[in-house]
């Protein structure tokens, strides 16, 4: 079938992305709806590919009750560490969902690391008072998707469309109708039409010059959403992991601590002792990060003519026969980028761009405004981790509402919803803003300069630590970037693999995404969880017990908020 000439394929349901989220959401379609709705796998890598193969560190889930670990536990964890911005109910939510997904991956043949008496076994990680990160060694990420992956295909009403780039999203009267994107490999413009659909892509960290994240994560599914109308939440909470190697940015995981290991500033010190006397190296990443760029400002880091001055991350005292065991692409890691054995001698690390705890909003059920489509894992924000994620938390939350959006979306498909007509002036205008204005750019700009320097400015004006007086000039940076970006040129007016102008339009979604991020950061005048700022030092529940909301507009973000959930919890001070 054709839309203004253009191929469009029809399915029932469409999953944007394939990683973790994406790939719990497909099998709980196909084992709910026993096969019998027809689903397409939208993803602009291979299937294989996501950024969810980089988890290393674990799942986190209550599995020893026995032990004294405790559901409530986990939600106080989870709401404590979020600093008060995360919404209870959803919490709760997630902590009574993670276990049954441990089990389940168990059943579909997850290869998780086991203690002697066969159980899965469990390591501490940051700001969970209890081991609860359910792990296959360093790697869980990578198995997890293999096991997802392969319990996926023993169904077979499945298509796909892997290295697919999708450019916008079709709608009416507030309605999902489909995507519009192109076939990388062959040029092909299309639409894919659905009645429901997924987003499922992961991060956008990419945003940020020293990062853990894939250079595929460039917040597609998030600048596709917004500039439909869908809100993003939360866009300033972006967290910085403390232990990024330097100068590559890959992630040592948390589980290098959870094991054992301790950081150490330039005078030998664990620095932790003054930070976060009881949980030390494991307190939560907002507070162990915020520790090491204060260390590293008040002269007891490591230094580098390049800035990227570091703490040493210590795991000498833990033998040969434990790194190797439970940290094995750790060594790897650290051993081919850095000549390195952590066996023999500290790493160096410093906090690192990893996570945005902000998303496409979306509810308890995943739902968003948008009828008909869903959003889950690291895209989403259902207001589950506030200002600051706990380790773990999201390789949990990713099957917990793939789990979830799967069988709301098959209770949604089973009720018949309309497949809309497909609306053929937002094909028309996609086409021309594609093919007329974007290929047909003949500017002086260097695309890759600008992502460059948008990448500096985020690294410089909006890290761990913000004023006021920066985040201005990092909002003036990135508008003034998103105006050199429309004289920008297309070298490539190639079809096949045209990187050139996929990556003009991973550019553009940054750009759209940085200002929303930067603009949301300066308004926020208080410190919470991962957004500390100078300049307002402290928490401000009377005025930021808040929930940020960015609106798209053709003039510009506009900023709304909406409240907390709070259950049980009633904010107090955080300590650690
Ligand atoms: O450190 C890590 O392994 C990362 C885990 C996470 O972000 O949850």
């Amino acid at each position: 079938m054709k839309t203004n000439g253009v191929e469009t394929v029809t399915h029932d349901v469409l999953i944007f992305g394939t990683g973790l989220a994406g790939l719990r959401a497909a099998v709980e379609i196909a084992r709910k709806s026993k096969d019998s709705i027809n689903v397409a796998l939208v993803s602009k890598v291979q299937i294989q590919r996501p950024h969810s193969v980089c988890a290393e560190g674990g799942t986190a889930a209550v599995m020893r009750e026995e032990d004294g670990d405790s559901l409530e536990l986990h939600a106080w964890d989870t709401v404590k560490g979020s600093d008060f911005l995360a919404d209870q109910d959803v919490v709760d939510r997630f902590v009574e969902t993670s276990p049954k997904e441990i089990l389940l991956l168990d059943h579909w043949g997850m290869p998780w690391s086991r203690r002697p008496d066969g159980r899965v076994m469990q390591r501490p990680f940051g700001g969970h008072s209890f081991p609860r990160a359910t792990m296959g060694a360093d790697k869980t990420g990578a198995f997890e998707v293999q096991t997802l992956y392969d319990t996926l295909m023993q169904y077979s009403n499945l298509a796909r469309y892997d290295e697919f780039f999708a450019t916008s999203i079709l709608h009416k009267d507030g309605v999902f109708a489909g995507i519009t994107g192109i076939d990388m490999a062959t040029g092909q413009f299309m639409v894919i039409r659905g009645k429901a659909m997924l987003i499922a892509t992961g991060g956008l960290g990419t945003l940020y010059g020293f990062t853990t994240y894939s250079q595929t994560v460039s917040g597609d599914g998030h600048a596709i959403a917004y500039r439909a109308g869908i809100n993003i939440e939360d866009p300033e909470f972006l967290q910085f992991h403390p232990t990024g190697l330097v100068p590559s940015g890959i992630l040592m995981t948390e589980a290098c601590r959870g094991e054992g290991g301790y950081l150490r500033n330039s005078e030998g010190k664990r620095l932790m002792e003054k930070y976060a006397p009881k949980f030390m190296e494991l307190a939560p990443r907002d507070i162990v990060s915020r520790s090491m760029i204060t260390e590293i400002k008040e002269g007891r880091g490591f230094t580098r003519p390049d800035g990227l001055d570091y703490m040493h991350l210590d795991m000498t005292h833990l033998g040969a026969d434990k790194i190797n065991k439970a940290l094995p692409l750790i060594r790897e890691v650290c051993m081919k980028y850095r000549g390195i054995d952590p066996i023999l001698e500290p790493v160096p690390v410093r906090p690192v761009a990893h996570y945005s705890m902000g998303g496409v909003e979306a509810d308890i059920n995943g739902a968003t405004k948008m009828k008909g489509v869903w959003a889950a894992g690291e895209v989403a924000c259902h207001s589950m981790h506030g200002a600051n994620r706990l380790g773990c938390n999201s390789t949990a939350e990713c099957v917990v509402w793939g789990g979830i959006t799967g069988g709301e979306i098959v209770k949604y498909v089973k009720s018949n919803p309309p497949l809309l007509d497909v609306p053929k002036e937002q094909v028309g205008a996609e086409q021309k803003r594609i093919y007329e204005d974007l290929l047909q750019k003949k500017g002086t700009e260097n695309l890759y300069d600008i992502k460059k320097e948008l990448r500096e400015a985020m690294d410089r004006y909006v890290g761990v630590y913000r004023t006021g007086d920066e985040m201005s000039a990092g909002l003036k940076k990135v508008r003034e970037l998103k105006e050199r970006y429309k004289n920008i040129s297309i070298a490539d007016k190639g079809s096949i693999y045209n990187t050139n102008l996929t990556n003009a339009m991973e550019v553009q979604n940054l750009l759209d995404l940085a200002e929303i991020l930067v603009l949301a950061a300066l308004t926020r005048q208080e410190s919470r969880g991962g957004h500390a700022r100078y300049d307002f030092p402290n928490r401000d529940d009377d005025k930021w017990l808040k929930h940020t909301l960015a609106t798209y507009t053709e003039q510009g973000p506009k900023l709304s908020y909406k409240p907390v959930t709070i259950t049980k919890w009633k904010p107090v001070e955080r300590k650690y």
